[in-house]
């Protein structure tokens, strides 16, 4: 008998099509949002599951789902996914690194350099029927060549933002939990800053850390009030790495110039004051969102699945404590 599985949100038909050439597969073609009870009783007799963001795998789902051996999740982020209780149940969880990096970098230019041009705010204004004349100072921004470029978390992404900042001509700082090599350095062209340092002196600031209790409100109020009163924030990491409430008033205030921001606290309720504000790109959380970078993600997820169920093995596994841990069935 092939392992039953759970795919909880819309894939593509070729990834629904290759997972069940292994299992027996139920799918969710129809998007639902599946609220916490619905994904227990659909998770209770899986042998594993390909999930999103959008679930939370936790202590209490997990005891109610005695045969699960196995979660992937289509995110390099996990934070959805509570990994140390499924180490204790002898869950395997993993993610999609590597995939979506290029495609993520790409995304944070396009937001960096939409909020220095103020691209958004003038396309709601032409398409409003706004547009009389040409002006000298229509739409004053900022110019993004020969500015400073402070990156706080440099793993895979960081570097790739890092990289694109070249053909601007740009200063590069970063801050890392720890410094990363000399030969990353050299081919990111990029100097070490201490958090504090790195945002007294960048034009732009891009995050790209990981949301954890650690990185929880990285960014608050203190923090937006050391940045250049010109300074802009780009955020494509996770809601929760900026206190969202603190960055409303920011924005307000004028503490920072503008942001352009992917994901939110709470989101998809986001913070009504961003939709007030003209200071502010909004995007819904699509950085990692081209045709072939989504479609790698979910087909990662599922080779992870089936290597997870078969070999027990999958490459991307988070928790190897998990494998000393008997299961059911
Ligand atoms: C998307 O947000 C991801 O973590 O891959």
């Amino acid at each position: 008998m092939k392992p039953k599985v759970l795919v909880t949100r819309e894939v593509f038909d070729d990834v629904l099509d290759f997972l069940g050439q292994h299992f027996e597969v139920t799918a969710n073609q129809e998007d639902r949002l599946l609220d916490a009870e619905t994904l227990a009783r659909q998770l209770a007799g899986k042998d594993g599951a390909v999930t999103t963001l959008t679930e939370r795998i936790d202590q209490n789902l997990l005891s109610r789902c005695a045969k699960l051996k196995a979660v992937c999740n289509i995110a390099v982020g996990y934070n959805n996914i509570d990994v140390p209780a499924c180490s204790t149940r002898g869950v395997m969880a993993t993610n999609t690194p590597g995939v979506l990096d290029e495609t993520t970098a790409d995304f944070a230019w396009t937001l960096l350099l939409a909020t220095a041009r103020r691209l958004t705010e003038a396309e709601a204004w032409l398409r409003a029927g706004k547009w009389e004349r040409w002006q000298l100072k229509q739409f004053l921004g900022r110019d993004v060549h020969h500015a400073t470029l402070g990156i706080i978390g440099m793993g895979r992404i960081g570097q790739a933002v890092a990289r694109r900042a070249r053909g601007f001509d740009m200063n590069v700082l970063y801050y890392n939990r720890r410094r990363v090599a000399a030969e990353i350095e050299a081919a990111c062209h990029a100097t070490y800053a201490a958090k504090d340092e790195l945002l007294a002196r960048s034009d732009f600031v891009v995050l790209q850390v990981p949301y954890s209790p650690e990185t929880h409100h990285l960014i608050g109020a203190a923090e937006l009030k050391k940045m250049k009163p010109t300074a802009v924030l780009i955020n494509v990491a996770r809601g929760g790495v900026v206190d969202d409430a603190a960055l409303v008033q920011a924005l307000k205030d004028g503490t920072i110039a503008a942001a352009g921001l992917d994901v939110y606290e709470n989101e998809p309720r986001l913070h009504p004051g961003f939709l007030e504000l003209k200071n502010v790109v909004l995007a819904p959380h699509i950085a990692s969102s081209s045709e072939a970078t989504r479609h790698g993600m979910a087909m990662l997820a599922a080779k992870n699945l089936v290597a997870a169920l078969t070999t027990g093995n999958p490459p991307n596994l988070l928790n190897p404590e998990a494998k000393s841990v008997r299961r059911e069935g």
